[in-house]
């Protein structure tokens, strides 16, 4: 696990960009594509409109395919949907067509909507473990992760899958990848910043006790792929590293 601590907000999303570019032009020179999952809530958007613009000459984003580590279960218009955020902001912008977008379609059930996603993720992978290049992360302050919320369900399946998740304290459903299909990433990068995380980052990173229930995040630890962390000085303000 590599942790980036970043004086400043506008740093860590130059550096995650580029990590981003590298790790993309890598996977499409070593096999004409590259997977790339990407996080909804709020903290991607800059980066999201900063690939779009100042770095859309740096890859070839007709190569790049796109999916969702997590969706709400809102409508495809909803503010709250996160390929809504992901359209505007980065996906329209770079014209990508849509038969390279994996949106998860809230039209049906929440558990069909599951069962698609993962049989689109696994057409898309021809059937063969699908293995990410890169997927993106986000962190709640409960320590949260994609839609692996504290004392839900989802965190106990050893599936390699995408799940339907009722998430008691929202009093909603999710749609999330598994932590078994997250971990199969060759790369997992976290972006986590602000002082309403810190506790959430010590508890995940650093705490005496692994407590996956309480502490989602810990979940994640891929056997063979990579885990950094983008954490800017207050997010990281109570690590001992
Ligand atoms: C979502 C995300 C979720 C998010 C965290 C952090 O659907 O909301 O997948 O895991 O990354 O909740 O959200 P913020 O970036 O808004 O703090």
């Amino acid at each position: 696990m590599n942790l980036l601590i970043y004086h400043g907000k506008d740093e860590l999303l130059e550096d995650l960009a580029e990590f981003i570019l590298k790790i993309g032009n890598d996977a499409i020179e070593e096999s004409g594509r590259f997977n790339f999952v990407l996080t909804g809530g709020s903290s991607p958007k800059t980066l999201y409109q900063q690939l779009s613009t100042k770095y859309k000459d740096q890859l070839d984003w007709e190569k790049v395919f796109f999916f969702f580590g997590d969706e709400r279960n809102v409508s495809a218009t909803d503010k709250d949907y996160n390929g809504l955020m992901a359209a505007e902001s980065l996906l329209q912008p770079l014209g990508i067509k849509d038969d390279h977008i994996f949106y998860v379609n809230t039209s049906l059930s929440p558990v069909e909507a599951a069962a698609a996603y993962q049989t689109a993720i696994n057409l898309h992978f021809n059937g063969a473990q699908p293995s990410f290049d890169l997927i993106l992360l986000g962190m709640g302050d409960d320590a949260h992760t994609a839609s692996l919320f504290p004392d839900t369900e989802i965190l106990e399946s050893s599936e390699v899958g995408v799940k339907a998740v009722f998430v008691e304290k929202l009093n909603t459903y999710r749609i999330s990848m598994t932590a078994g299909l997250i971990n199969n990433a060759t790369n997992i990068a976290f972006l986590v910043f602000g002082k309403s995380k810190a506790d959430a980052v010590k508890n995940v990173i650093e705490s005496e006790e692994e407590n996956t229930t309480l502490y989602p995040a810990q979940l994640i630890r891929p056997e063979n792929g990579h885990v950094t962390w983008f954490l800017d000085q207050e997010a990281a303000a109570l690590l001992n590293t």
